[in-house]
């Protein structure tokens, strides 16, 4: 989605937008602008269609600085991503300029009421609205900060916001209400940014704005006040991760390098989990076993790859604890009347925690007051200040849109609070030290599986050239399928189904032919379901599919079936999508390295989808 930095100081504010803003990039944007504020007021406006290095060039050509300025990357959603729609907008006269992340509802109804007293648009877009009714209310109001309120109560939807105006010339405002947005507190210098990377190179200490306040930053004051106008007093809290972690550290993309993080991420979850005595501790969730003992069901809901997270879940959860789980897409459950109570636990899974749906699912829920308990990779986010309990799967932050190390420890604090709630529950097996055994290991597996890099890339170079590509999984590695599809799909642009192997004779054995590759997942040759997807591979066999298969190393019925095998170590059937996934992950990305695309941002996408 959009992406705004606004800066506030002695320095010029351009170089410091722009670079907040190539910091943004991962979020998906189509077009980009800044408004700069000389000492005078004076604003100067520079837009782009296109990438970052397009404003650039329009810079140089036509420089412009100062002390005070907002800058923006524009994922369009009212207009086509041109000039007229490109953030800043400005009001009639000039006199401020405003860029916005979110989506005004009720746009077209304002515009109607604004059209009728002679305000007149040059955009599609709702942000031109809501900057000419904040500049008709500037007219009513006795301040700025009045005519805010006035203008943003009137407005229904999400919003975040930076603005520089005339009136006021050393001051950067800022707003929220849905939509994601930071302040970050330097030596006399702000900054306002829609995620910490924008910013994290000048600051340490960041303030999360509210939903329903607005900030008035000067370089060495800040003040916050609600849409009632009463004063808030901001909570200042210290940003824990290294600048460098939202570097690429010479991998050639940031999803390369987070594919190459998982090792380190999911050894950070076991190390904080695992207890040495042989036990899964989660009582730093501050859900004790009473809670878990009067709990009837578990309900995931979440979005995308977070979903496949969630299904994943639900299997773990019905595996190893007796508590029924249910998965719903936030996207569905938020419209249909679910049947949740108090006594049952809602998690929400988030690698972001600003998931416009998931958000509004998490509402839903608690409004049925049922408990929330989110895994969460971004402090701060809105989905961690909403949530009864957090479970962070402390991933670092994941820039590559496409989403790999967020996932696979997503399915490890899944795992680890399936063991966690059956110690609360009592339900724990004998089966458990050779399961934790078993997950204590994966670490060192993934990272073994980076030595398989050239035969995966090798297999990638010849398949990555057909229309489609059909993934095959069943049980614990159905949500693989679904996940490695994604993958596919998402960063090489090959149209990629993932489906449920038992489900192929019912419908998709229809596309099977010598132009299709299907990627099976056959592994851990002992379990119930593992000749189940045997014969799914026989069937594709017999109709000319070629079969790229996930097997364990020395699988020779597979290596007898399939044309190209990935080789992975072998664990358990429940633990192994944590292995299996990174395959896939590194299969769609040398697909799409053969492909050209733009990996770590690919075409239309958004890394934080904060509007519906
Ligand atoms: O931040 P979230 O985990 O809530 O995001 C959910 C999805 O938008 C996200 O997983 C999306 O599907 C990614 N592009 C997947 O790679």
């Amino acid at each position: 989605m959009c992406g705004i930095v606004g800066y506030i100081g002695q320095r010029n504010a351009v170089p410091l937008i722009l670079n907040g803003l190539s910091r943004l990039e991962y979020r998906g944007y189509d077009s980009a602008g800044l408004a700069v504020q000389s000492a005078e007021g004076e604003i100067a406006l520079r837009k782009s269609v296109g990438r970052l290095s397009e404003l650039e060039t329009v810079l140089k050509a036509e420089p412009a600085s100062g002390s005070a300025g907002v800058g923006h990357t524009r994922w369009a959603t009212h207009g086509p991503p041109n000039l007229p729609n490109c953030h800043p907008h400005q009001d009639q006269e000039g006199h401020l300029a405003l860029v916005h992340n979110g989506i005004i509802e009720n746009y077209l109804e304002l515009k109607d009421e604004l059209e009728s007293q002679g305000y007149s648009f040059s955009s599609d877009t709702d942000t031109e609205v809501l900057t000419k009714l904040i500049a008709r209310e500037v007219k009513k109001a006795s301040s700025l900060p009045e005519a805010l309120r006035n203008a943003l109560s009137l407005a229904k939807g999400a919003y975040a916001l930076g603005i520089v105006s005339q009136d006021e010339p050393d001051v950067v405002y800022a707003a929220r209400l849905g939509s994601p947005l930071i302040i970050g507190l330097g030596q006399d210098e702000n900054f306002i940014a829609s995620d910490v990377p924008a910013i994290i190179k000048y600051v340490d200490r960041v303030i999360y704005l509210d939903d329903g306040e607005i900030a008035r930053l000067t370089q060495d004051d800040i003040q916050i006040q609600k849409l009632d106008g009463s004063e808030v007093t901001p909570e200042i809290s210290t940003i824990e991760f290294e600048a460098e972690s939202a570097d690429r550290g010479g991998f050639e993309t940031y999803m390369l390098k987070e594919v190459h993080e998982q090792p380190r991420v999911l050894r950070g979850l076991l190390d904080q989990y695992v207890h040495h005595s042989g036990k899964v501790d989660i009582s730093s969730l501050g859900l004790d076993k009473t809670f878990f003992e009067g709990l009837s069901r578990v309900v995931v809901i979440s979005c995308g790859t977070a979903y496949y997270a969630g299904m994943y879940g639900k299997m773990v959860i019905e595996e190893l604890t007796p508590l029924p789980a249910e998965i719903d897409l936030a996207s569905e459950f938020r419209y249909r009347n679910p049947k949740v109570n108090e006594s049952m636990l809602v998690i929400a899974v988030s690698q972001s925690g600003e998931t416009a749906d998931t958000l509004a699912s998490v509402r839903l829920a608690k409004e049925k007051g049922c408990k929330v308990l989110s895994i969460c990779n971004v402090p701060g986010s809105s989905l961690v200040r909403e949530s009864d309990a957090v479970m962070f799967i402390n991933a670092g932050p994941e820039i590559g849109v496409a989403s790999t190390k967020a996932f696979t420890a997503q399915l490890m604090a899944f795992a680890l609070l399936g063991h966690g709630i059956a110690e609360h529950l009592g339900s724990t097996t004998e089966a458990l030290p050779k399961q934790l055994e078993a997950l204590e290991n994966i670490p060192d597996q993934v990272h073994y599986l980076f030595s398989r890099i050239d035969e995966i890339k090798a297999i990638a170079d010849k398949h990555h050239d057909g229309p489609s590509a059909l993934y095959l999984g069943r049980r614990f590695n159905y949500p693989t399928a679904l996940e490695g599809a994604l993958k596919n799909k998402e960063i090489s642009y090959q149209h990629a189904e993932g489906y449920a192997a038992g489900e192929m004779k019912h419908g998709p054995i229809a596309l099977i032919s010598e132009y299709m590759p299907v990627i099976c997942i056959c592994t851990r040759t002992e379990d119930e379901v593992y000749e189940k997807v045997i014969s799914n591979m026989k069937e594709v066999e017999a109709r000319h599919g070629r079969i790229i298969a996930i097997a364990n190393d020395n699988d020779e019925q597979v290596d007898g079936i399939a044309e190209d095998v990935i080789h992975v170590p072998e664990t358990l059937e429940i633990y192994s999508p944590l292995i299996n996934v990174v395959a896939l992950q590194l299969l769609a990305y040398y697909a799409a390295q053969a492909r050209g695309t733009d990996i770590d941002k690919p075409r239309n996408l958004a890394k934080s989808v904060t509007v519906e």
